[in-house]
């Protein structure tokens, strides 16, 4: 692989973003500050992992397509219903608005949407023999394509009288990514957003999924780097405007072990069966803080 962000470009050629200014009065200053920080011994993004603000725009098509089929799953999910008709939802708001649900096919996952219930951790597959009960948790998680861009957003919904204990799960798991959204900060790193997500998730007696976690996204599904929120700070790669992940913290009431569906080789569950939530969103950092671009 080429590391892109280690060529120099003559100072006078035309910046690599493609805003048509020269190198010198664009990105020069920008590429040097990540070098000296990557000379420092620390993770930085390639500049394949910066977007230019076209790519920006295109992410954002593919947001509102995300955040709609969300809305409608908000608008019609109810206990007796089954996740296959959560699928259809999602498939049909997408497809209606010109865009391509990311997860049907992606390396063999069959439907449109992850539908995650209770001890289901993530990567629950929509059918019709799941049916949403009173007390269950739910996490949707959508991806949609537009014009080759993705988006990346999941919610949990809390079908009819949820018990306390597992209300303030879903709560809390909320709060952890609100803090997270809060600490990307440009030239910070991506452990001083993890450290404090793990910090919130803890004090509150809850453990963090390790294996899992976000990604960069935009120009593919899954790009890096991987976000981990067990992570430290000061650690993990450098946050720089343009770098599009999300943030996307698996949170267990219980034990933090999980295993996988031997079966369909996708759903993950906790190992003591205990309940897991997640929210997800997908931000953008920006010169001054960040955007949440999806949700
Ligand atoms: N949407 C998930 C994520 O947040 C990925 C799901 S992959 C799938 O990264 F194939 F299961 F859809
Ligand atoms: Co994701």
């Amino acid at each position: 692989m080429i590391r892109l962000s280690e060529s120099k470009i003559d100072r006078n050629a035309p910046c690599w973003c493609g805003s048509g200014k020269k190198y010198k009065n664009c990105h020069m200053e920008f590429d040097d500050k990540i070098r000296a920080i990557r000379l420092q011994g620390h993770s930085v993004p390639d500049r394949s992992l910066i977007k230019t603000a076209e790519q920006i725009e295109g992410i954002r098509r593919s947001a509102k397509v995300n955040m709609a089929c969300l809305d409608a799953v908000a608008q019609a999910i109810h206990a007796g219903m089954s996740t296959q008709e959560i699928d259809d939802i999602v498939y049909d708001t997408t497809v209606k608005m010109g865009g391509i649900p990311a997860p049907l096919h992606y390396e063999g996952f069959p439907k449109s949407v992850c539908t995650s219930i209770n001890e289901e951790v993530c990567h629950g597959i929509p059918d019709e023999k799941h049916i949403l009960k009173d007390g269950d948790i739910i996490n949707v998680d959508c991806s949609t394509i537009v014009d080759g861009y993705f988006s990346d957003s999941s919610r949990m919904f809390l079908i009819g009288d949820v018990a306390d204990d597992v209300k303030k799960l879903v709560q809390v798991t909320k709060e952890c990514v609100e803090i997270g959204i809060s600490e990307v900060v440009p030239w910070h790193f991506l452990g001083d957003m993890g450290e404090k997500v793990h910090r919130h998730a803890t004090e509150n007696g809850y453990k963090v999924v390790r294996e899992i976690g976000g990604h960069g996204c935009g120009i593919e599904f899954h790009e890096d780097p991987f976000v981990s929120y067990v992570s430290k700070a000061g650690e993990e790669m450098l946050m720089v405007p343009g770098m599009v992940f999300t943030i996307e913290p698996m949170v267990n009431m219980g034990t933090d072990e999980i295993y996988e569906d031997a079966d369909n080789g996708w759903t993950i569950y906790t190992a003591d069966h205990k309940p897991s939530a997640q929210w997800e969103v997908q931000i953008l950092v920006t010169e001054t803080g960040n955007e949440v671009l999806c949700w």
